[in-house]
């Protein structure tokens, strides 16, 4: 089910969606304006959404402000030729499919369009029809090319540090951190309380490892009966205890050439810390009941919600393990520490449950007095507790709005002002206001929206509002992403 982008808007009480997609649009280029009239008609009957440009610099323009689902492009025309428009059309968007329109005489120019890229060609007099079937087939190609590229972004985000939100300053170390070690096989111990996303570190250290190709293998060391531990982290021979039918691997072997999360280390019992450690120490192992030893290469990372140390200290936890382990530690703060990343976690959450939900039961914005119950509770399950009571939440909610009153009662009381407060905050109040300070380019792109918001995507009153040039400020749009909805 497609779903809006929710986005945070500074200046309403709400996050507000983006607009829903329009008819199919084509861009169409000729210099002869009789011919551009003449076709405009025909192909809005068509169920087209047309856009004429009149030279190859107007269509560039317009490219780079719009996305169009296929171009239609006269090959003669004036200033650019058709040719080198065709060029550029590709350079800045390269799944757009173009048509081409020729003379007979030009054929061979049509042919080497087509091998520069080209969709398809037609001779004038155009058979429209046959046209319009090749538009319907052109942009059902770009569909399918966008939802790849789409889908393959989306894997390459999902723990490529795209799908950990935070833009808070202890998360900003984070991701440093995560950086730094993506590149290495140190041992990484990921320490944090229950929900503050260690295994979703664990996996975006993975993911952006040269490891990333081979096995991400996660064993749950609080999960296991003791008795099991042993067979489980390093498999057993065919006939090593009873009901040993056959040879299993170990999760040790399983994760040979990648990495191996040992979650809830801190849960270990001392006998199976003991053989933790001599596989770390010689990385190598022998599976139980065997005698064979056996190599692995395999980057470790480990998590627990304990402190380690204070474990150690008590001798609950091997000191000589914990070195071997903590060689590189990552702390992941509690979300009461990081406020400021409520309301983008709140946006991406809804995002995501809005896709799995019919449209009309889909959440649009979340009401100010929501947000600030969802900014004042402490948390103590973190960031998988917000998860969960946004989850819940939404199906509370009836008019596309979640408000205040639909979330669980624990989270209305730790609003301090109750129920009555739902007044829109201004932007400067919500500065005055900011835990956090975001960056002056944060502000900009803002200032950009709100801009356009306030003069309905008129352009030269929305520059003129903010007291720079139309040129500036189509530059700016470009360089934030502003050029085309959804933002
Ligand atoms: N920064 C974040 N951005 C987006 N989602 C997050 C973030 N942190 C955690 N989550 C989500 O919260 C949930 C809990 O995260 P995860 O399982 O990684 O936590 P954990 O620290 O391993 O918790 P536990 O100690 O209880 O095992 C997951 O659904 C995860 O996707
Ligand atoms: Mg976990």
């Amino acid at each position: 089910m497609a779903s809006h982008p929710v986005s945070i808007s500074p200046e309403s009480d709400v996050l507000t969606a983006a607009q829903e997609p329009l008819l199919p649009r084509v861009l169409l280029i000729d210099d002869e304006r009789d011919f551009t009239a003449l076709a405009e008609d025909i192909l809005t009957q068509g169920g087209w959404q047309v856009t004429r440009a009149h030279s190859g610099y107007e269509a560039l323009q317009l490219l780079s402000l719009t996305r169009f689902d296929a171009a239609i492009l006269d090959l003669n025309m004036p200033l650019i030729s058709g040719q080198e428009t065709l060029e550029r059309l590709r350079r800045l968007d390269p799944t757009l499919p173009v048509i081409i329109l020729t003379a007979v005489a030009d054929l061979e120019t049509a042919v080497s369009c087509m091998q520069m890229g080209a969709y398809d060609y037609f001779t004038k007099p155009v058979d429209w029809q046959r046209l319009q079937l090749a538009l319907r087939n052109a942009s059902r190609v770009r569909l399918l090319e966008d939802e790849v590229q789409r889908l393959r972004s989306a894997l390459q985000q999902r723990y490529g540090f795209g799908d950990i939100i935070g833009r808070s300053g202890p998360m900003r170390d984070v991701f440093d951190a995560v950086r730094r070690v993506a590149e290495t096989d140190v041992t990484v111990l990921l320490q944090g309380e229950s929900g503050t996303g260690k295994e979703l570190v664990a996996r975006a250290i993975h993911a952006s490892s040269k490891r990333r190709n081979k096995p991400f293998v996660a064993v749950n060391c609080a999960a296991i009966p003791e008795t099991l531990l042993e067979s489980e982290l390093f498999g057993h021979e065919k006939g090593a205890f009873t009901g040993a039918i056959a040879r299993r691997l170990g999760r040790f072997e399983q994760a040979n050439g990648g990495t191996l999360f040992l979650d809830e280390i801190g849960e270990m019992s001392p006998a199976t810390q003991v053989k933790i450690l001599r596989v770390l120490q010689e990385r190598r192992f022998e599976r139980v009941g065997g005698t064979r030893s056996v190599e692995v290469d395999v980057r470790i990372i480990s998590a627990t919600n304990k402190d380690l140390e204070e474990e150690v200290r008590e001798g609950r936890f091997r000191q000589d393990l914990y070195y071997r382990i903590c060689v590189y530690p990552i702390h992941l703060p509690p979300l009461r520490e990081r406020q400021g990343d409520i309301p983008i976690l709140v946006g991406h959450f809804i995002q995501r449950f809005n896709e799995k939900m019919p449209r009309h039961r889909q959440i649009r914005s979340v009401a100010h007095d929501a947000m600030r119950a969802l900014e004042a509770y402490d948390w103590p399950g973190n960031v998988r507790e917000l998860e969960n009571v946004l989850e819940r939440s939404m199906l509370n909610a009836d008019d596309g709005v979640l408000r205040l009153h639909n979330l669980p009662p624990h989270l209305q009381r730790a609003f301090p002002e109750g129920r009555n407060s739902g007044a829109a905050i201004s932007w400067k109040q919500a500065l005055a206001h900011a835990t956090e300070i975001p960056t002056l380019e944060e502000i900009e792109r803002e200032a950009l929206k709100l801009a356009l918001k306030l003069t309905k995507n008129n352009v030269t009153a929305a520059a003129s509002r903010l007291g720079i040039g139309r040129t500036t400020f189509y530059r700016k749009m470009r360089r934030y992403g502003l050029t085309d909805s959804p933002q």
